[in-house]
């Protein structure tokens, strides 16, 4: 979404080369929305989408927890004023020695998929809050997690078991439904695994009370999306379905739908060429692309909005290219992207949707173009 303050900022400071801009003020809405639609559960915040310190202190102060996947990320949400008790480290694949200096900077919870590493996490934050994260299938998600996190349900019963003999405190269940889910019955699906966990070992006398259901809520791209309030409808449901009237203690860890569509990028046309000359297709080569920030056009998976100065006029598919000296750097051509004829050669476009995953995918000079630079308004 261009918001007003956006196009100001632009025109005023008219920033050199391609860079991010992000409106607290939607983020602010955003916030307030994820509130509204699942009242019960608390939000965290997840850092890797977008950790400019203005929207981890907007967050912070706005009431936020935060979900981080490093040391560093931890520690920049401290920085931005949210107490140790507020942030949860969560990934579940950590060294040692990262997960004892979380727990010295007072990090009580902590992500877990397998035994090992319950056992790490008894050695170095003994008696922490641990969470065993649980395997979805992804479907429905314009950018799955695939199987790199959790385990089965049967496992997390296991995992969860061996965390409360070594003394730490078996606390619940997690999974992510793939970022970018537009089936609201995905989290349905999830928390019937969850839900079985919770049995398994209330029936051995661990008594579970938290469910994490990540992130996952979609930001606009090209299609509409269900509201926020239409996902945490759907959530409750399913959360009463499952749990009838004990529903636990729930978290939620929005990345992409809390700073996607604050965010757009501007950038500019270098080229616009052909391959022959009786060839239609246009190549149309931005100095932007997916190691400049847009990574997840990778496999055409994200397809952007993207506002030019020549809208209204008759368009053609063209492919989209970056402007590094890699081949992998085309972001979308099995599925060409419809822009003006009359685009040109030093036209300025803005690629809306770009808050999330943009700038911390930006690769450090390659090929000598710098990190994406980014203005949080
Ligand atoms: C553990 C965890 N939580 C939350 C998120 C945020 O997901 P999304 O951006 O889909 O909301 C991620 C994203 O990778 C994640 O790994």
């Amino acid at each position: 979404m261009t918001t007003q303050r956006i196009l100001d900022f632009l025109a005023t400071r008219r920033p050199n080369g391609p860079c991010l801009v992000v409106d607290l003020e939607v983020v602010q809405d955003n916030y307030h929305a994820f509130e509204k639609a699942l009242p019960q559960s608390r939000i965290f915040y997840a850092v890797k989408a977008n950790p400019a310190p203005e929207i981890l202190r907007l967050l912070a102060g706005l009431g936020s927890s935060f979900d981080t996947a490093s040391v560093a990320e931890i520690e920049m949400a401290l920085e931005a004023g949210a107490t140790p008790d507020r942030i949860s480290y969560g990934n579940t694949i950590k060294k040692e020695r990262d997960i004892a200096r979380a727990h010295e900077f007072g990090i009580r919870l902590f992500a877990v998929d397998c035994v090992e590493e319950v056992e790490k996490i008894a050695r170095a934050a003994p008696g922490a809050q641990v969470f065993c994260r649980v395997l979805t299938d992804g479907e429905g998600a314009e950018w799955p997690l695939s199987r790199k996190f959790g385990c089965v349900p049967a496992m997390a019963v296991d995992v969860l078991r061996r965390a409360a003999a070594l003394g730490l405190d078996a606390y619940g269940v997690s999974f992510h439904v793939g970022s970018q889910q537009t089936d609201l019955a995905a989290w349905d699906r999830a928390l019937t695994d969850a839900k079985s966990v919770f049995a398994a070992l209330a029936a051995e006398g661990i008594v579970l009370r938290m469910v994490n259901m990540g992130g996952g809520f979609p930001t606009r791209y090209l299609s509409d999306v269900p509201t926020a309030q239409a996902y945490g409808e759907a959530i409750f449901e399913a959360l009463s379905k499952h749990f009838g009237n004990r529903i636990p203690e729930t978290i939620i860890e929005p990345g992409r739908g809390m700073v996607g569509n604050a965010g757009v990028i501007k950038s500019e046309v270098v080229l616009i060429s052909k391959k022959a000359d009786n060839d239609n297709l246009r190549w149309v080569y931005l100095d932007i692309g997916k190691f400049g920030g847009l990574a997840e056009t990778m496999d055409e998976a994200i397809r952007y909005p993207i506002v030019t100065p020549r809208d209204g006029d008759a368009v053609e598919p063209c492919v989209l290219a970056g402007p590094t000296c890699d081949s992998a750097d085309v972001m979308y051509e099995k599925n060409p992207y419809p822009l003006p004829l009359s685009l040109t050669i030093g036209d300025e476009v803005l690629i809306e949707g770009t808050g999330a995953y943009t700038t911390t995918y930006s690769a450090i000079a390659f090929n000598g173009f710098e990190p994406l630079r980014s203005y949080v308004i």
